[in-house]
């Protein structure tokens, strides 16, 4: 018989790594509330045009990498690839863009890129969105969120950040980089053609050994940008050093989106992983214009929950549960059992108490608890269903001791709460 599995490049997050995530989303829910921020929760599916507009055509996402179909209307439909631009889109349909907004989004998204390591076709990203303020103190804010995020999770990741300038510093820069990396044409290999004849900024963030030595002498952002474009970097680089927040300033850093202008930046994890951002984001002051013909200035970032759960082993982290695990060995004691259980589950929220169905010998039934991460064992046999007792036991010490039901309770709170 045919045995299904997933699609490639789509995971199933299986019991034992779901509380990871869980309690990961629950920490930077709490950040981003911190900090004034709401959850928006938007569709899965959008106007493809939506991305092509926002993202835009010729990016990678949009050409190469997006999950759409026509649907029996004859519209084209896409699964998101990210979520700034359904959340524009939201706030856009609702009237919610014209005052100063924050946002949060926590779901899947969908990429048709070649899986790798800390690289699927369907991924979760925790992303914040800020509207309406367009000063250099909104990209403090921003970054303080993430910072805070990391202090949090107890991580250190490196911020690199970069400045792109407005759409009229890139135009200025683009020809100067394209003039400067013609003389080079014969160097590149078919898709660094490509991306030279449509957005040589493309090339900046190369991998390729050869192009990073030529781009070692090109000519940098940093010279074309405008007075007001330069002012607010710099204003924000000073804010980073009087908070002590350390970054890199990477000249090359600039993106694969096109909706981003003036500062850009991304943590990296410090693994040698290609795929090691873990987070990423930057300011988007043009992508309301492209939706609502005004101008609203916003930036935001999100954060790749896979990669940073491979990042960090969150699994053993504040381990809160206490598990115990109910041996019975004789069905006839079974509901026996499940009355102590249920005494226990009283006693504490923490506490998570699981039955056994096998009554089979202690050995294999203590093999079992093991198996599952029981922190202690209750066991009952003839004697205590008889005498109203259990014995309990301590997993780690494997210390045992009788105990009469009506003692439960505070034995429990004294000796394991
Ligand atoms: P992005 O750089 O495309 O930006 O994605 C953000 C993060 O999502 C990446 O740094 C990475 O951690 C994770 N990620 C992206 N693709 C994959 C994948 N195929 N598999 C696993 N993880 C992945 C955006 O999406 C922007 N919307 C971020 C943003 C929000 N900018 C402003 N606001």
């Amino acid at each position: 018989m045919k045995k299904f599995q997933s699609v490639r490049g789509m995971r199933d997050i299986l019991p034992n790594e779901t509380k990871s995530y869980r309690d990961l989303e629950s920490k930077l829910m709490c950040s981003a509330n911190q900090f004034g921020f709401k959850e928006i929760k938007t569709p899965i599916l959008e106007d493809t045009n939506l991305f092509i507009k926002s993202i835009g055509g010729g990016t990678d996402i949009v050409d190469k990498e997006m999950y759409s179909f026509v649907d029996s209307k004859k519209n084209s439909i896409s699964m998101r690839p990210e979520g700034t631009a359904s959340c524009a889109r939201a706030l856009v349909e609702h009237g919610l863009n014209e005052s100063i907004n924050k946002i949060w989004y926590s779901g899947p998204f969908f990429r048709h890129e070649r899986p790798q390591k800390g690289r699927y076709r369907q991924f979760h990203q925790f992303g914040v969105e800020f509207i309406g303020v367009n000063s250099y103190e909104a990209d403090f804010e921003i970054i303080s969120l993430a910072n805070n995020i990391w202090s949090n999770l107890n991580l250190n990741p490196r911020l690199t950040i970069n400045s792109i300038g407005d759409i009229k510093d890139r135009k200025n820069y683009k020809e100067v980089l394209l003039e400067y990396l013609v003389k080079y044409k014969n160097d590149l290999t078919e898709s660094e053609k490509h991306k030279l004849e449509n957005n040589p900024l493309r090339l900046l963030d190369t991998k390729n050994k050869n192009l990073k030595k030529i781009l070692e002498d090109a000519p940098k952002i940093s010279t074309y940008l405008s007075k007001e474009s330069k002012l607010h970097f710099e204003k924000l680089l000073e804010s980073l050093d009087n908070s002590n927040i350390k970054y890199l300033k990477d000249e090359n850093l600039v993106r694969g989106l096109d909706y981003y202008n003036r500062t850009v930046f991304e943590y990296l994890d410090d693994t040698e992983n290609t795929q090691n951002t873990i987070c990423a984001g930057g300011r988007y002051d043009y992508l309301f214009e492209t939706l609502c013909d005004k101008k609203i200035p916003a930036l935001g970032f999100a954060i790749g929950i896979e990669r940073l759960i491979e990042y960090a082993d969150f699994s053993n982290e504040n381990k809160d549960t206490i598990n115990f695990y109910m041996i019975v060995l004789d069905v006839k004691d079974h509901l026996y059992s499940q009355e102590i259980a249920h005494l226990i589950r009283g006693i504490s929220k923490q506490f998570i108490v699981s039955n056994s169905y096998n009554y089979k010998n202690l050995k294999s039934q203590l093999k079992k608890a093991d198996k599952l991460s029981a922190d202690y064992c209750v066991i009952i046999g003839n004697e205590e269903s008889k005498k109203n007792t259990c014995q309990l036991k301590n997993m780690s010490s494997g210390q045992q001791e009788n105990i009469h039901i009506d003692k439960l309770k505070n034995y429990i709170k004294d000796k394991i709460l």
